[in-house]
């Protein structure tokens, strides 16, 4: 099958602008490797609460069900956040998109290039050659539990709930994907404390013998902070419930020297979405600097994901070429730096023309 529906969800601040580069690098996709893909827009987040007071419109939900893969680019609007008791937030819509899609594994690959080793604030020994894989679980847990505040203001609750069943698929998954690896599977919880933890384990234990390729280990979630800094190389694969994986792919990020390079997947068994792990980033909003790697990596993985990988090769080689050449927004090159859209032209460019000219 070479037709493809793309269900398009630009959201707020700089998602626009990184989404556009994805569409653009996608189009150039599509002309040398004779695919076709369909784009449908739909409203999302704060965007959507402003046009239709729903962060997530149905008829939004109905486009992303309909197609055969979601493109994401961010949410969430400094009005909500500075505002506690705003009863409608932008995020609540990617969290019901999450849900109603069932996207349980949140796929987030770290890797460092070595043109931008010296743009992290880690030291080169530390970071080089690190290659990490995460999982995190993304449709249960504290996010997802019940949550009240008590009308007095005085307390509030949010309940952190697991069941076997929304461990065991996720767990699978990165089982497996250790298996194609460095076969290392390293759980990441706090199981001296929480019972969610030990349910985590107990299901892991289970599952390995089935893996017998696969060494699984444990890390407690603080000192697993501590370690992703100080040697990350010791870890492959990554699984660890939904707020740990929220918390520690954020930190993780300053080992690839910036987040505005990673991207990640978001997948069930029926669909799939793919957005940067950067945020909204309302401060840029409009200026043109915010970097499309993101969002174009994260359209290479859903590339894979629709079984086209020769495109995805194509585009990530596309992305290196961009960032060995010092074709680069503000973030990794404050003294010579293209905007949003010259770099995903460089990309795209590169995509249409590298074949019949002396790069390849
Ligand atoms: C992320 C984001 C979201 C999350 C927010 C926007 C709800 O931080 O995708 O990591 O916490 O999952
Ligand atoms: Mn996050």
């Amino acid at each position: 099958n070479s037709y493809f529906k793309i269900a398009v969800l630009p959201g707020d601040g700089i998602g626009p602008e990184v989404v556009n580069e994805s569409i653009k690098v996608l189009e150039a996709v599509a002309e040398v490797f004779q695919c076709k893909f369909q784009f449908s827009y739909g409203l999302m987040g704060a965007e959507a609460i402003f046009k239709t007071g729903n962060p997530l419109p149905d008829e939004t939900l109905k486009i992303c069900k309909e197609s055969d893969a979601v493109l994401f680019g961010a949410i969430g609007d400094p009005i909500f956040d500075n505002n506690p008791d705003a009863k409608v937030r932008p995020e609540q819509g990617l969290l019901k998109l999450r849900k109603e899609l069932g996207l349980y594994a949140n796929i987030r690959p770290l890797k460092t290039y070595a043109s931008l080793i010296d743009k992290s604030p880690l030291k080169r020994d530390i970071i080089e050659g690190t290659d990490i894989q995460i999982f995190r679980e993304l449709v249960s847990g504290i996010y997802f539990g019940e949550k009240f505040t008590d009308p007095d203001g005085k307390y509030a609750y949010d309940v952190c709930k697991y069941s076997t069943e929304d461990i065991i698929p996720i767990a699978h998954m990165a089982f497996k994907e250790a298996e194609k690896r460095k076969k290392k599977l390293t759980l990441i919880d706090k199981a001296n404390v929480l019972d969610t933890s030990r349910l985590w384990r107990k299901i892991c234990q289970k599952i390995a013998p089935q893996y017998p390729d696969v060494q699984l280990d444990y890390i407690f979630v603080d000192n697993a902070a501590m370690q992703l800094v100080l040697n990350p190389k010791q870890f492959d694969v990554i699984l660890t419930e939904n707020m740990f994986g929220d918390i520690i792919s954020d930190e993780a990020s300053v080992i690839g020297g910036s987040i505005g390079l990673l991207p990640s997947a978001s997948v069930g068994e029926e669909n799939a979405l793919f957005e940067p792990i950067h945020g909204s980033y309302p401060q840029a909003k409009g200026k043109g600097i915010a970097n499309p790697v993101a969002s174009i990596l994260s359209t290479a993985m859903m590339l894979d994901y629709l079984e086209l990988p020769e495109a995805a090769e194509k585009l990530k080689r596309a992305v290196e070429h961009a960032i060995e050449n010092r074709y680069v927004t503000v973030d990794l090159n404050s003294e010579q730096h293209y905007s949003t859209s010259e770099v995903g032209s460089f990309i795209a460019d590169y995509i249409k023309y590298s074949e019949k000219s002396y790069y390849n």
